[in-house]
């Protein structure tokens, strides 16, 4: 068996070799927290953003397109200003700088974050920690560092401070009353947004896990709090079982499966929050198909919460390479907080009139890090067997869809293939493929996941005929050409 540091390393040459991933800026020797996706992976990123769209806009849903730099008093009514913040330290021997609370749980291996910075100095000292990179114990106190990239606007010398914003969601908190008003006024109302978000991470680790660029899909649910414990689908989704890890059982590691309705009563979480969760429960295991026991969502205690939020459950993901359950998704109750901040910073009313009254509406929030989950998918669908590594992606993940082999590269077969490529290639992602044995040509096609490959030969020229061949089982069956779309929808990875 491959051990998980060995997984990883394939994984990420795979990913270089092909066109997966690679460092931005390599030939200067890369940037820590910048990647470059390749062909490849901006394919299966463009394709898990066409398939969140489709889940997550539902009626009185629409995406927007803000900006990704804002002005500084959007970050002091958000409270980034004050609190988007990691815990710094330094090492006075040779001046590396490092998260404090990292340096705690990669030496103890104790949750630290959310400490403040009495415990996180205490527990240094008390426990004698070391510079990781040259073993002093000379380190300064711990101090917090803001997160957020600052620019000035215009020419130099200008004091018109802005912020590369850290997150999308501060974008439709900024639409909503424009949004609220020309989509005629009704709530719940949800409004979307992908986009890149900025993060100045002290030490950026973990491949796609702590980027300073990366891309978030992000819906912000705006609605009545006094219809929090309400859903108009909820008799629908109220049996759908949750698989949960609560504060309460992270002793015993135990997931809890609960059914909505008595995650409803026993963890007192509110219907129109469970509704999300069902929604994000069945986005990752029925959309993506990822197995359920790789699956489970993870309650954050008060400390470790973001400070905006009253609920926050993120959805974990088991990465054997980068150590276990990690976080890939938050699902938020943000109250009114940011509306809330927005209304009194700009001095405008943000008060809507629904259900009779007047009030600010609270928000849900669905945060998605896209970058992380396009890693998680090359991790866990990642196999390798005696004579082949490959991505066991879901057809509708996969970057290539189709392959299209000429068997050789004589008496018409090429032809032949370009025509069958051309049609294949109007309806799915195809991928026309001529050097090297046919066999080579399988494997190559394996390794970038590409669930179907059709080979041209010389059967086809006598009766229309080709052979079409599953990644997975590596069964190969005969298939009239006007056939392959029936079979291509009655195949394990449907299309
Ligand atoms: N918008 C929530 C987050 O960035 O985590």
């Amino acid at each position: 068996m491959t051990s998980p540091q060995n997984k990883l390393k394939e994984i990420t040459q795979i990913a270089e070799r092909r066109g997966f991933f690679f460092p931005t800026a390599e030939i200067y020797g890369g940037k820590a927290g910048f990647y470059t996706y390749g062909h490849l992976g901006k394919a299966i990123k463009n394709k898990f953003e066409a398939l969140w769209r489709k889940h997550f806009l539902e009626e009185n849903c629409y995406e927007i397109e803000g900006n990704t730099i804002l002005p500084e008093d959007v970050f002091k009514a958000s409270g980034h200003l004050k609190s988007f913040t990691d815990p710094l330290t330094e090492c006075k021997a040779c001046h590396f700088r490092f998260r404090a609370d990292q340096l705690i749980e990669d030496s103890l291996k104790i949750k630290a974050e959310g400490l403040s910075i009495e415990d996180l100095n205490k527990i240094i000292k008390e426990n004698k920690l070391k510079c990781p990179k040259c073993g002093s114990q000379n380190l300064t106190e711990v101090k917090w560092f803001n997160m957020m990239f600052p620019l000035t606007l215009g020419a130099v010398g200008s004091k018109e401070i802005a912020y590369l914003s850290p997150e999308t969601a501060q974008n439709p908190y900024l639409a909503f009353e424009r949004e609220f008003e020309a989509t005629r006024k009704k709530l719940p109302l949800g409004i979307a947004m992908i986009g890149k978000a900025y993060r100045n991470e002290i030490s950026p680790r973990q491949l796609f896990f702590r980027l300073r660029e990366f891309t978030q899909a992000e819906l912000q649910v705006f609605f009545d709090p006094d219809d929090i414990n309400k859903h108009e689908k909820w008799n629908l989704i109220k049996s759908y079982k949750l698989r949960l890890m609560p504060v309460s059982e992270r002793k015993s590691k135990k997931v809890k499966e609960l059914s909505c309705e008595d995650a409803n009563k026993k963890l007192k979480l509110p219907k129109m929050y469970l509704y999300y969760m069902q929604k994000m429960h069945t986005f990752f295991l029925e959309v993506l198909q990822i197995p359920r026991e790789k699956f489970y969502f993870y309650e954050l205690s008060e400390e470790e919460r973001a400070f905006y939020n009253k609920f926050h459950w993120d959805v974990y993901l088991e990465l054997e390479t980068l150590g276990g359950f990690k976080e890939v998704t938050g699902l938020h109750y943000r109250t009114d907080h940011d509306l809330g901040g927005h209304a009194k910073q700009s001095k405008k009313s943000l008060e809507v009139f629904w259900n009779d009254k007047k009030f600010i509406p609270h928000v849900i929030e669905v945060s998605f890090g896209v970058d992380r989950n396009v890693f998680a998918f090359l991790e866990i669908f990642y196999e390798k067997e005696k004579e082949r590594t490959l991505f066991k992606f879901p057809a509708k993940l996969s970057p290539v869809e189709i392959s299209i082999f000429p068997l050789v590269s004589k008496d018409k077969l090429p032809e032949k293939a370009q025509e069958v490529y051309k049609k294949i290639n109007a309806r799915y992602v195809a991928f026309y493929d001529d050097s090297g044995s046919i066999g080579r040509r399988y494997r190559r096609a394996d390794e970038i996941g590409c669930p179907f490959a059709i080979t041209i030969d010389y059967e086809t020229l006598k009766d229309n005929t080709v052979t079409l061949r599953d990644r997975d089982s590596m069964k190969q069956i005969r298939v009239k050409i006007p056939e392959l779309d029936n079979k291509f929808k009655a195949m394990e990875h449907s299309l």
